[in-house]
């Protein structure tokens, strides 16, 4: 059952796909009917490949119909992100540059695939899903806030792969004391200090070492840790100094290490690190991208956990059209029992109103997918 490469004439922005698109290997990424929304998207996974089958009614039935699933996805990308690290700290373990460059490609694809099948899940996993190591999770998730940030900015498909790369890559250079730092509430010793401070640099030179070459993605690298009031490393940039590439990896890169739990500190609720942007916006962040990210985000987004007028604890499980109305599953009943299956709430009736932010309980993975129904 041969696959047919698709061109740019047979595949339409804004009009239902005529066959199921494939990737090269046979991974359904697209069924039939679905849009593509937009021409950067449609050019990014031209280029990337999309495959359909020569006689597909005959042979569509025989193949591999996995649909993408975010949180499953999501720990498969840690792992990949993980061999991918191996070789960029060593690229003697690599048979060629191009084979570490093409293993980045493939993760940055692959976000993109699983945040355009379904965002509301991916922001879902980006705020429940902690069954990881930070040094892995934290660049996957800042990469995919990066793309929709990206996304809404309508940036050509090479930009937003160097923002993303330069998410997945941006702390290697502290790599090694990333994880111990989550877990440390004492200070900080001299060494670990002088490795946060110089971790920037140290991440563009293994990058360059690796065979990278793509000056954004390095310096977005370099940037990340700059702030627009001139208060960040390594170089106490301002904002007109630096990258607006830059600007969107940092947001994303702080907005993911607040909402993640630190010994030292508690994770924050999605919405109030969004609050905290809001009133912070200008000040060491960028106003244009804060205010873009709240957008986007909304104010309850998948993911948030609140309470109901009735008493219930739900989780946000879509952003509706009124950022106050999302939708919901209320996961916990107004006597602190939990449901065995989440109930879905009209968020529009008064018993189901949003009233506030209910503390974070950990969620296992299995009923993070019964939530965005991928059980
Ligand atoms: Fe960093």
């Amino acid at each position: 059952m041969p696959l047919v490469q698709l061109t740019y004439a047979e595949v339409n922005v804004g009009v239902q796909l005529r066959w199921p698109v494939y990737d090269q290997s046979r991974r359904l990424l697209y069924k039939k009917g679905a849009v593509i929304e937009n021409e950067n998207q449609l050019k990014l996974l031209l280029r990337l490949g999309l495959y359909r089958v020569e006689h597909e009614e005959d042979d569509a039935a025989n193949l591999i119909n996995k649909e993408i699933n975010p949180f499953a996805s999501i720990a498969e990308l840690c792992l990949r992100l993980d061999n991918t690290n191996t070789l960029l700290l060593d690229p003697s373990k690599a048979k060629s540059t191009e084979e570490i460059l093409d293993r980045v490609q493939k993760v940055v694809t692959k976000l993109i695939l699983l945040t355009e099948e379904d965002t509301d899940a991916t922001l879902g996993a980006i705020h429940l899903d902690r069954d990881g190591m930070y040094t892995l999770l934290h660049p996957i998730h800042s990469a995919l806030l990066s793309y929709l940030i990206a996304k809404s900015l309508d940036y050509a498909p090479d930009r937003v792969f160097s923002i993303m790369s330069a998410a997945l890559t941006a702390n290697l250079g502290m790599l090694e004391i990333q994880d111990e730092l989550q877990s440390q509430s004492k200070a900080l010793t001299e060494q670990q200090r002088k490795l946060i401070d110089t971790h920037p640099r140290r991440s563009v030179e293994i990058l360059q070492k690796a065979g990278v070459t793509d000056k954004l993605w390095l310096n977005i690298v370099y940037q990340h840790h700059e702030k627009i009031d001139g208060t960040g490393y390594p170089r106490k940039l301002v904002g007109k100094d630096i990258l607006q590439e830059s600007k969107i990896v940092s947001l994303a890169d702080r907005y993911h290490a607040l909402i993640t739990h630190r010994s030292d500190r508690n994770a924050m609720a999605p919405t109030q690190v969004l609050k905290s942007l809001f009133l912070e916006q200008g000040k060491e962040i960028d106003e244009g991208i804060a205010q873009l990210f709240i957008k986007t985000l909304g104010v309850f987004p998948p993911g948030a956990i609140v309470s109901l007028t009735n008493g219930e604890i739900a989780i946000v499980t879509r952003r509706g059209t009124d950022k106050m109305k999302p939708t919901v599953r209320s996961v916990i009943n107004n006597k602190n029992t939990p449901y065995s299956r989440p109930l879905l709430r009209n968020t529009e009736h008064d018993e189901y109103k949003l009233v506030g932010l209910a503390p974070i309980p950990k969620i296992p993975m299995i009923a993070l997918m019964r939530l965005w129904e991928y059980d």
